[in-house]
């Protein structure tokens, strides 16, 4: 479809009704999810403009399409927070020997440093857009993007703008490791990082994130990243407590990051000021899948009233999976996840995390992103994993897949 179209079929009404579960994610009593049975949504203008019970659906535009999904449960559109999805090459020979007894590192960040750098614009474009396809055939209609696998000006500047092509959601990643030619000069990088490089950048993204890992950047050298970032209007994000506890949750706090992400290995001190903060705990259950390490204890973070979100980190070292379906059923099995709470941190949760009003649920004014599954309920995403369940997608009004 070209813009024309799609700008066309958005601004045409679309009345879906027949909902035999509405989660709407405004939330009730006793409900996050604000659940919502024998439910309609009017969709004009690409935004939700009415949400209530069939029986009671207002007049709608003649030439207003009607989509009767009989008895099917409905979601926001699934809002995936953390990905790194510009990048050459894949790195399955690590996969096949992690699963063979070796550890996951840092360090294979590089060979994708290496395999990006030697990528033309045109390839990672098309990767891209192949990429976006496979998330809307998910049910994911929102998702954040990371530079990272550049870490020259030039190579990080085409990734901030090919990212941009496809998302509004663009997060500069330099910080990602140090490359090979900066190994003996690393505030040589962190200053390159911070001025050029982030001059070169800032005009395509949001966001500015940092690896605060060993083997990465250490605590200063995250927060001169982020300080830096801030200064130009970009917003903290922090990757941390991946590999082992540090200073990652406790830097994000201190600088009022909008998300910490990993949060696998966490003190008592940082589950504490995690609670104490507007920064969201974004969980990626689909790294511990992949390196068999222990998944991160969201029933800790939850009962102690911490804001958890889930997302992918779709890449391809440590969670080659962009399946938001997968996360929740991993969420819900492995990780202390009620099913409510699971589909809440992937739609309402992954929102928050980005500091998003407009996405992530059901209600009047917010953008038109539905997911329709072939199931009478959302439960059916972690009670029948693996099996594609989403028919139906639209995003912004406009139907982006349809099984
Ligand atoms: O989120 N943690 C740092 N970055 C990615 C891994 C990237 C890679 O291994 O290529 C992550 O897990
Ligand atoms: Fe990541």
């Amino acid at each position: 479809m070209n813009a024309d179209a799609v700008s066309a079929v958005a601004g045409m009404a679309t009345l879906i009704t027949g909902i035999g579960e509405l989660t709407t994610n405004d939330p009730g009593a006793d409900d996050p999810c604000g659940t919502l049975t024998d439910a309609a949504v009017l969709v004009e203008g690409g935004r939700i403009s009415w949400v209530g019970d069939t029986a009671r659906v207002p007049s709608v535009p003649a030439t207003a399409e009607v989509v009767d999904v009989a008895g099917r449960a409905v979601l926001p559109g699934f809002v995936d927070s953390h990905t790194h999805l510009v990048f050459g090459g894949d790195r399955a020979d690590e996969f096949e020997a992690r699963m063979a007894g070796r550890p996951y590192t840092a360090g294979g960040i590089q060979r994708t440093v290496a395999a990006t750098r030697a990528a033309s614009d045109a390839e990672l474009s098309a990767r891209v857009r192949g990429f976006v396809a496979e998330l809307h055939r998910q049910g994911t209609t929102t998702v954040e993007i990371k530079t990272g696998y550049g870490l020259t000006v030039d190579d990080e500047a085409r990734l901030a703008r090919i990212a941009r092509e496809v998302t509004d959601e663009v997060t500069f990643l330099g910080a990602h490791v140090v490359p090979a030619e900066y190994a003996e000069d690393r505030a040589g990088y962190v200053d390159l990082v911070t001025s050029a490089m982030l001059t070169a950048v800032a005009p395509h993204c949001r966001g500015i994130d940092v690896f605060c890992e060993r083997g990465a950047f250490d605590e200063e050298e995250s927060r001169r990243v982020l300080a830096a970032g801030a200064a130009r209007g970009l917003q903290p994000r922090v990757h941390g407590n991946q590999l082992g506890e540090g200073p990652g949750v406790a830097l994000a706090v201190a600088v009022g990051a909008a998300s910490v992400d990993h949060c696998t290995f966490l003190s008592d001190a940082d589950v504490a000021l995690l609670a104490g903060s507007d920064t969201v705990a974004t969980l990626l259950p689909g790294v511990e899948f992949s390196t068999r390490q222990p998944y991160p204890d969201a029933r800790r973070l939850l009962d102690a009233g911490v804001t958890v979100a889930l997302a992918s980190d779709c890449n391809p070292g440590s969670s080659f999976t962009s399946s938001m379906p997968l996360m929740i059923a991993l969420a819900v099995r492995e990780m202390g996840m009620t099913v409510a709470e699971a589909v809440w941190a992937a739609t309402a949760g992954g929102a928050r995390a980005l500091r998003r009003t407009d996405v992530g649920a059901v209600r009047v004014g917010a953008r038109a992103d539905l997911v329709v599954l072939d199931a009478p309920s959302r439960t059916h995403l972690a009670y029948r994993p693996g099996v594609p369940l989403v028919t139906e997608v639209w995003k912004d009004g406009a139907r982006v897949f349809a099984a």
